[in-house]
């Protein structure tokens, strides 16, 4: 019997991975978390499983039915929106399971970030502009922030931020990343992205907050950095034709 903890992904059901659909249909147990993962996911559970919603469960509540599963020998699909690597509170969980002597797994998923960067058609570093992404978050009821995670000093940085679960608190992220990024710099608020209701806003910091329709609240994603709205960055040397690789020696060709 194993915990499979499984990334569902940002939304759109089939950006499931593969693996993930097949664990989901070899378990007769499916704990899910919540609102954000699709109903059209769970229809990968196999006939008669046993698909619970974790989001009003407390942590002793949700090991409560794994034991119970462990005992039964039936194996858990665990599934968590996005990938497990970021806010998915895999950690206490895998913590908890692991004191109990319950083996499992991780099955990676695709994250909002990626899924936001997708629907804006954007890589996020561009040569000469931006060679980081830092996936951060503003402070939360439930999670302070360590101390040197300030936002302000990710934006001294100058990298391309993916603001996560901070879109409430638009205004005070803008004040925040302005003197470091400068009114022009391109920002985007992606929300529910690969969802059917998706809703792209594009602006920059200066504009932002005006441009804001109603109704985008909780599952949005804040990017920030000139890597957004670039046109003039140069190539990489990547494909660059005099440029000498294993895979492409110079000397090899002419
Ligand atoms: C608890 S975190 C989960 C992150 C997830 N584990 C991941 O890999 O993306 C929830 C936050 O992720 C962002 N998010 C999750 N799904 C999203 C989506 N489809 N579109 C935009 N933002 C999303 C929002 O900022 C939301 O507040």
């Amino acid at each position: 019997m194993t915990v499979h903890f499984i990334g569902a992904g940002p939304g759109a059901p089939d950006l499931l991975t593969l693996r993930g659909r097949d664990l989901i249909a070899a378990c007769p147990v499916c704990l899910y978390a919540g609102s954000l993962v699709p109903e059209a996911i769970l229809a990968h559970c196999p006939p008669g499983a046993r698909i619970v919603n974790t989001a009003p469960m407390d942590l002793d509540a949700i090991m409560g039915e794994c034991a119970r599963a462990h005992a039964a020998g039936q194996d858990v699909a665990r599934l968590h929106s996005g990938d497990l690597s970021i806010w998915s509170a895999m950690g206490e969980q895998m913590r908890r399971l692991k004191a109990l002597g319950i083996p499992v797994s991780v099955t990676p998923g695709v994250p909002a970030f990626a899924a936001a960067a997708a629907a804006l058609e954007a890589e996020l570093t561009l040569p000469g502009l931006a060679q980081s992404v830092v996936l951060t978050r503003t402070p939360g009821r439930a999670s302070a922030m360590p101390e040197g995670e300030r936002l302000s000093a990710f934006a001294a940085t100058g990298a391309t931020l993916a603001i996560h679960l901070s879109i409430h608190t638009l205004e005070r992220v803008v004040a925040e990343l302005t003197p470091h990024y400068g009114p022009g710099c391109p920002v985007a608020v992606v929300y529910r992205a690969s969802w059917p209701e998706q809703r792209v806003i594009r602006a920059t910091l200066a504009t932002l907050v005006a441009a804001m329709p109603e109704g985008i609240e909780r599952t949005a994603l804040i990017l920030v950095g000139p890597a957004l709205a670039a046109e003039g960055f140069a190539d990489s040397q990547l494909y660059a034709a005099d440029y000498d690789r294993r895979f492409r020696p110079v000397r090899a060709r002419g």
